[in-house]
């Protein structure tokens, strides 16, 4: 179907050309001699004015929600806005819209939203959510493609656990059955003859695709049966996962901050009305906050400084804290906002609340990992330098009871030619979160996959 983007309409440049546009009736006007409809097509923010001269016809007025094709000539619309002309008998109705439409008034809640992910994304919150998103995505490849990244595909389904949390979601074609006496013997009957589950995280993969390219990173889905109901969980979230060889956990910062640097510049300069519209609507002072956030370097100390802290803080946690726990969010909000008042990497923490395969420092206790904790969202990305180092691996591996002969490949990777490398993954809703000011996950990704609900 031949038309012009809104977008494109609304730069102006086809003033008192015939053009046509294809969108949803946002609202609709009607008086005496004209009638005036907004129009929206997804493209942009703003809507695009049809200002219908009526004449004599017996001008029916569209209803919310309904699509048209609009046939008409562009015109210098009023506040430098630009409009459409035209005549009822130009407009196309393309799909009627019942009066039951769920989206006929503006400020819905968001939780009523949420009950309609198939609709949402026709109000500007969500449209402005989805095309940041896409921005975002874009900018993500294109930091990475223009410094030398290799992009590779991670297997989704997978053997192993990569966190090591037992988080994982089962894959399976057989049921339970009492038929089976032994775990062991329910799985080799399985369709891959063993456990199998759905990928935590593609860094396992990702760092043979190091061991070969030097530089790699991946961008997808990555799935976590995390009983956690909480704002910033998702079941299934979109991971970007930078791995890097010849790396230590200094470089890895610093590619971290660099990378984040880039993306909200190019945020920042690709949407300005989508900017300027969650700013006013939903974070008060967005814009600014990331214009701060790129122009200073980021805090950074050390999880062992950041316990003294939150103890010398006065504040009451929820969680007791002493060195040797989990920093929940309530803690990492307060190093983060209060401490900071930015976004700090806190490094080396203690080896028994990380992951296996990260590099385990001279003192015995910590091992090189990095988490970067931003104001209003808490952890965004997690991350480590690797360890390298092939008898130190299997002793942490042994350590935490890991069936070794699941990880034979990871293994091999520090048997043969093995280099210092690291790397981190994004959570890439919560980026999303960070930069929109948006206080919900479930709000920025399509279908949100959460404990007990799915769609
Ligand atoms: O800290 P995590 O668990 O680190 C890893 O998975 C490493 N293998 C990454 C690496 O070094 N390549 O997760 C990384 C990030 C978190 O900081 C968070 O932003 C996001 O992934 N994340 C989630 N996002 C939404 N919902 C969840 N349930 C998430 N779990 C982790």
């Amino acid at each position: 179907m031949k038309h012009t983007d809104i977008k494109e309409l609304l730069k102006n440049g086809l003033v008192g050309q015939n053009v046509t546009v294809c969108g949803w009736v946002r609202t609709s006007r009607n008086s005496k001699s004209v009638a005036f409809i907004e129009v929206n097509d997804g493209t942009s923010l703003k809507n695009i004015q049809v200002v219908v001269d009526k004449g004599d016809s017996d001008y029916k007025e569209p209803r919310i929600g309904t699509s048209v094709k609009v046939v008409g000539t562009l015109a210098e619309g009023r506040n430098n806005t630009v409009e459409i002309n035209t005549k009822p008998e130009d407009i196309k109705i393309l799909g009627e819209c019942p009066a039951d439409y769920p989206l006929q008034k503006k400020g819905c809640s968001m939780e009523f939203l949420r009950s309609m992910p198939h609709l949402r994304g026709r109000t500007n919150t969500f449209n402005a959510v989805w095309r940041v998103r896409s921005v975002l995505a874009s900018a993500i490849h294109r930091y990475f493609q223009s410094n030398n990244y290799v992009y590779i595909n991670t297997p989704l389904i997978t053997g192993s656990d990569c966190e090591g949390a037992g988080e994982m979601f089962n894959v399976t074609t057989i049921g339970y059955s009492n038929d089976y006496k032994t775990e062991e013997e329910y799985y080799s009957n399985d369709f891959f003859g063993r456990r199998a589950g759905l990928s935590v995280s593609g860094q396992l993969e990702g760092e043979v695709g190091a061991m070969a390219m030097g530089k790699i990173y991946t961008f997808g889905p990555s799935f976590r049966a995390e009983n956690s109901n909480t704002p910033k969980h998702l079941a299934e979230f979109w991971h970007i996962e930078p791995e890097v060889a010849f790396a230590e956990l200094d470089d890895v910062i610093e590619i971290a901050e660099d990378m984040l640097k880039y993306v909200i510049r190019e945020l920042l300069d690709t949407c300005p009305d989508d900017m300027k519209f969650f700013d006013t609507h939903f974070e008060k002072g967005l814009i600014s906050r990331l214009e701060e956030l790129i122009s200073n370097d980021f805090g950074r100390v050390t999880y062992t400084e950041a316990i003294k802290l939150l103890q010398e803080s006065g504040e009451k946690f929820v969680y007791p804290v002493e060195w040797g726990c989990d920093l929940q969010t309530e803690h990492e909000r307060y190093i983060s906002e209060k401490v900071f008042g930015k976004a700090v990497f806190v490094t080396d923490y203690p080896k028994e609340i990380k992951s296996f395969y990260m590099k385990q420092n001279p003192d015995g206790k910590t091992v090189a990992a990095v988490d970067l904790l931003v104001p209003g969202v808490g952890e965004i990305i997690g991350g480590s330098e690797r360890e390298a180092d092939y008898e130190k691996l299997v002793s942490a591996m042994e350590a935490r009871n890991m069936n070794l002969a699941l990880y034979s490949d990871y293994l091999d990777l520090r048997k043969y030619g093995s280099v210092p490398h690291g790397g981190f993954g994004l959570g890439f809703e919560r980026l999303i979160m960070y930069t929109t000011g948006m206080s919900n996950i479930r709000d920025v990704i399509l279908y949100p996959r959460t404990v007990g609900s799915i769609r």
